[in-house]
């Protein structure tokens, strides 16, 4: 007799902020993936603000967020150069087209590290997480692109939230997620890890969502 998992997954019903301690967590954009009828896409990448010992966002929108993006901060207290910490998931268009608002924050974008021209030496291309301190840290989650990144918050009023760009498109993206993936088989394995660890999710293109692991009884 042996035991697995299932998992499931269900929407997360505190809105756009999330309490915690140290870190609490306000999406300020909850990103968006439109088909439209000429064969285009509308799409948005979810902003994400984490505020505690350090101001951290994951993600900055797209170039056409930047009037929004100065807007959701300031109404939050916070000009851009109090962020000291811009993460970008990956390297496209719709998740970091507002880095140049940041130019005193370290710039981490996929597996690049920065502070001003300076490159920071890191192993997040090796596969190791990047701790920023004992509540938040850089994971290495590739397949959407070769070098993705997603940002783990533990110590949150909801669990463990794992704000994860496009690892996951949505909560219901099985269906699409593997014809926007460069790599699903290793995108895959980024995912799995994903549900075992996080109770909510924060994906690239859809609200946040809660992770239900189920012990199942098995022969
Ligand atoms: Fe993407």
């Amino acid at each position: 007799m042996s035991t697995t998992r299932a998992v499931c997954t269900e929407p997360l019903e505190v809105g756009s902020d999330i309490a915690g301690e140290p870190y609490s967590i306000s999406v300020l954009k909850e990103g968006y993936s439109l088909a439209q009828p000429d064969g285009s896409t509308r799409a948005d990448g979810t902003i994400s603000l984490l505020q505690g010992p350090k101001i951290i966002l994951v993600d900055t929108g797209g170039p056409w967020d930047r009037d929004f993006l100065l807007d959701q901060l300031k109404k939050k207290g916070l000009d851009p150069g109090d962020i000291n910490i811009v993460v970008g998931t990956h390297g496209h268009s719709d998740h970091i087209g507002n880095l140049g608002l940041f130019p005193e924050a370290t710039l981490v974008v996929g597996c690049d590290m920065s502070q001003g021209d300076r490159y920071l030496p890191n192993q997040l291309a090796e596969g190791r997480p990047h701790p920023i301190d004992d509540h938040v840290s850089i994971l290495p989650t590739p397949g959407h692109t070769g070098r993705d990144v997603s940002v783990l918050v533990t110590g949150t009023s909801v669990g463990v939230v794992l704000v994860a760009g496009d690892l996951f498109e949505n909560s219901a993206d099985e269906d699409t997620w593997r014809e926007l993936s460069e790599n699903p088989a290793v995108q895959e394995v980024s995912r799995q890890g994903a549900l075992r660890t996080a109770d909510v999710i924060i994906p690239g293109h859809g609200p946040p969502f809660r992770v239900r692991r189920h012990p199942i009884k098995g022969i």
